[in-house]
């Protein structure tokens, strides 16, 4: 027993032997080794006299620690005007933890530090170093703090090594010629204590990446990247642990983002960037706010009130708020922010929309007075959805959206055959009612669309049977970006007009492409008698114009119909029925070649209309007739009366209108599987209408 004891105590002593042995034996190895490279340090430093670093020993040198087993753990050279440039073999520092080398005028290459697992913070800022290699962060795994800002290295991009240093919560690199995009492993799983993110000033471009979302960062410097980094801000949003966040001197666009997760916010400059769109409420309320820059933005509604307290930078002339002091906007101004919200406020508009009143020369608005008629949105790239708001203006006339990227339709719902594809979901005010809501009426302006157009362009066949100049291609319902397609009539077509319509040369004849319709100049002139202001029609009862009258032809009076429903429907229902009765009859709308009591297309059409043979004489003599042609276009006729009735509250409304086109519609349809406008523009123009009738009915 007592033996057995004696021989444990003496494997227990050879033990501890051996491994006091082995430590010291390595540690003196090691050591010797970072007295090495301190050494090397100290030489290729330059380091002076008056630092304190003569001993022998480097662990009795000022600024540096040791270990209890004299390993070297601090170098803590800040501020010391050294110059030189640093030993390729200070990696053999393995137990190395700090590295302080900041403020003095080192140059050359950083080296490799690749395998310092006990480094846990290294401050190099402001010095000279020319360039970083790209496994510098290799097995970094202790690394928390890392400042190496103001050092003109060579473009450089962040390495993947830096992932090795999982628990990484400072990283600076400001003005240290970063280039490429923000990496994507700046995300929550890789650094989940990563709390402050300091890259300003370099050249990083791109977006933010959307896996900033969900990280604990507080603080975010992207501040004047020389290549501009660009897109939304509204990442942001998901960085709830937020307390100070600079992206000021981008390209960032779009609106401000909801800010009323960030709970923590302080400071926030954005300035100088292309941001859009009102000031949200949710930053205006942030409790803990301080500091806010906002200057040199193109943000739009009324100047926002911050709390007493809060400093803020934010000239007034360089933003686009509606009034310079603080006030609500002019109700058009408003609502017609709400419609370019579910467009994402798109620069364009913020850039011209300036000041309180839309009538000033505001792109894509037109104005008769102080009232928006026309919002003229076509070709302008718009993405998103389009906005019940229409119907909160209600003198508009027209709408305008063709040859955009919008839709009506969430996602969610499925989209109906011939709507434009789903876009960008509605934004929170919309919610899903109004989504549903902007659905029903996206359906409703295809559907009457449809209609009309189809139909217009049905009896303009008619007419052009007596005008060759008049070519005739059926509207469709089209493949998805051509089912918006709502243009404009030609340019020359002036009072309240739009300029950029579709012109194009066909022969000598100059056409103006109006969805699928094309008309040319020469019928318009005719129709309008050289567009003449006396021809214009509905004038006494109201503003009704010559532009009004063609587009009613082509439907494109329903968009209007079916979204604002307005006081000008009547009148401009009454200009209907007078162009139903022109392309009945052939005759102008006012013939001053006629004898006084016929001269008025409307009285004398009420005339010939009560008796079936007088009526069959008056119609247009190019026409064809036929059991079938004729049923239909007494059905014309008498909605033609209709819409002329002198009382206005007689007048039909368009869903009676666009009723009794439908019927027509089902008798003279080529069908809805006309997706092709190429097969049906082969009908022959000089086909009769029945013949072409044929044609479409064969689809
Ligand atoms: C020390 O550093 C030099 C240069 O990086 C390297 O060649 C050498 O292998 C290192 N020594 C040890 C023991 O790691
Ligand atoms: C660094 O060196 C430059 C000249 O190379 C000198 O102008 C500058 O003052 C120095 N800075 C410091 C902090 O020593
Ligand atoms: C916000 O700015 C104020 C004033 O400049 C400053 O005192 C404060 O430390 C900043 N807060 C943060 C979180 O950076
Ligand atoms: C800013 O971004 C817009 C697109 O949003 C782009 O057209 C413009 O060229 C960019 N400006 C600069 C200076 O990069
Ligand atoms: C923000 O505005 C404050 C007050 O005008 C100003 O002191 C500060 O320098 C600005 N910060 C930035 C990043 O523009
Ligand atoms: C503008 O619209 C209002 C009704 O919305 C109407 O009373 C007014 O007469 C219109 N003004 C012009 C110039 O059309
Ligand atoms: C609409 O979006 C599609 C794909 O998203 C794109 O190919 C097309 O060019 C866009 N059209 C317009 C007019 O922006």
């Amino acid at each position: 027993m007592k033996e057995t004891k004696a021989h444990m105590i003496s494997f227990e002593l050879l033990a501890i032997f051996l491994a006091v042995f082995c430590s010291v034996f390595l540690c003196v190895e090691a050591q010797s080794q970072d007295a090495d490279v301190m050494l090397a340090l100290k030489k290729s430093l330059n380091v002076p006299q008056s630092l304190g670093w003569s001993d022998t020993d480097p662990c009795n040198w000022n600024h540096v620690g040791c270990s209890r087993d004299r390993r070297i753990t601090r170098i803590q050279i800040g501020h010391q005007g050294l110059t030189g440039t640093l030993p390729p073999n200070l990696q053999n520092l393995t137990a190395l933890e700090v590295l302080e080398l900041q403020y003095n005028n080192i140059s050359g290459p950083l080296p490799s530090l690749n395998g310092l697992s006990s480094l846990q913070e290294v401050l190099l800022f402001d010095n000279q170093f020319e360039s970083i290699p790209s496994d510098f962060f290799t097995g970094m795994s202790s690394l928390e703090t890392v400042d190496i800002d103001n050092n003109p290295f060579s473009d450089w991009e962040i390495p993947e090594s830096l992932k090795d240093a999982t628990l990484l919560r400072s990283f600076s690199a400001n003005a240290a010629n970063i280039k490429g995009k923000i990496p994507d492993f700046f995300n929550a799983d890789v650094f989940s204590s990563l709390k402050s993110l300091h890259l300003a000033g370099n050249n990083l471009e791109g977006g933010l990446p959307a896996s900033f979302g969900g990280m604990q960062i507080q603080s975010l410097w992207l501040n004047g990247q020389k290549s501009m980094l660009f897109g939304s801000i509204d990442v942001i949003q998901k960085m709830t642990s937020l307390q100070d966040v600079s992206l000021s001197r981008n390209n960032f666009s779009g609106p401000l983002t909801d800010f009323s997760g960030l709970k923590d916010l302080q400071n926030v400059s954005l300035r100088d960037n292309m941001l859009t769109g009102p000031v949200p409420a949710s930053l205006l309320s942030l409790p803990s706010l301080k500091v806010v820059n906002l200057t040199n933005n193109m943000l739009q509604g009324p100047l926002p009130v911050f709390k007493a307290g809060v400093t803020v930078d934010m000239s007034k002339g360089s933003n686009r708020f509606c009034l310079p002091s603080p006030g609500n906007c002019d109700p058009r101004v408003n609502t017609l922010l709400s419609i370019v919200e579910l467009m994402g406020y798109p620069q364009s508009f913020a850039d011209s929309w300036n000041g309180n009143d839309p009538c000033q020369d505001w792109i894509g608005i037109i104005c008769n007075d102080e009232n928006i008629t026309v919002v003229y949105f076509q070709k302008m790239g718009l993405t998103g959805t389009i906005s019940p708001a229409f119907a909160s203006l209600p003198s508009l006339r027209r709408i305008i959206l063709a040859d955009n990227n919008l839709t009506g339709k969430d996602k969610s719902s499925s989209p109906p055959s011939g709507a434009p594809s789903s876009g960008s979901s509605p934004t929170d005010t919309g919610g899903k009612k109004s989504s549903t809501h902007v659905g029903v009426i996206v359906l409703a302006v295809i559907g009457s669309l449809f209609v009309v157009c189809l139909f217009g362009s049905i009896v303009f066949c008619w007419f052009r049977m007596k005008r060759k100049w008049l070519s005739c291609h059926p509207c469709h319902s089209g493949s998805d970006n051509e089912s918006m397609k709502v243009t404009v009539a030609g340019s020359s077509v002036s009072i309240g007009a739009v300029s950029e319509a579709q012109r194009r040369e066909a022969g000598d004849i100059q056409m103006v492409e109006a969805g699928n319709v094309i008309i040319s100049i020469q019928v318009l002139r005719t129709v309008t008698e050289n567009f003449s202001e006396k021809n214009i029609l509905g004038q006494g009862e109201g503003k009704s114009s010559i532009e009004t009258r063609i587009a009613g032809t082509f439907g494109y009076l329903a968009p209007k119909y079916a979204i604002a429903g307005s006081v000008t429907t009547k009148v401009d229902l009454y200009s209907f029925g007078v162009i139903l009765m022109e392309l009945i009859t052939g005759r102008k709308a006012l013939d001053e070649t006629q004898s006084e009591d016929s001269m008025h297309l409307e009285t004398w059409f009420r005339r010939i209309f009560i008796n079936e043979d007088t009526f069959r004489k008056a119609i247009d003599p190019t026409i064809e007739l036929n059991e079938e042609t004729l049923a239909s276009i007494h059905t014309v006729a008498e909605l033609a009366g209709h819409c002329c009735a002198r009382k206005p509250h007689q007048r039909p409304d368009m869903g009676r209108v666009v009723n009794v086109l439908s019927s027509l519609v089902e008798l003279w349809k080529p069908s809805d599987q006309i997706q092709n406008s190429e097969d049906v523009s082969d009908i022959d123009l000089d086909m009769s209408l029945p013949q072409a009738q044929r044609k479409w009915q064969t689809y």
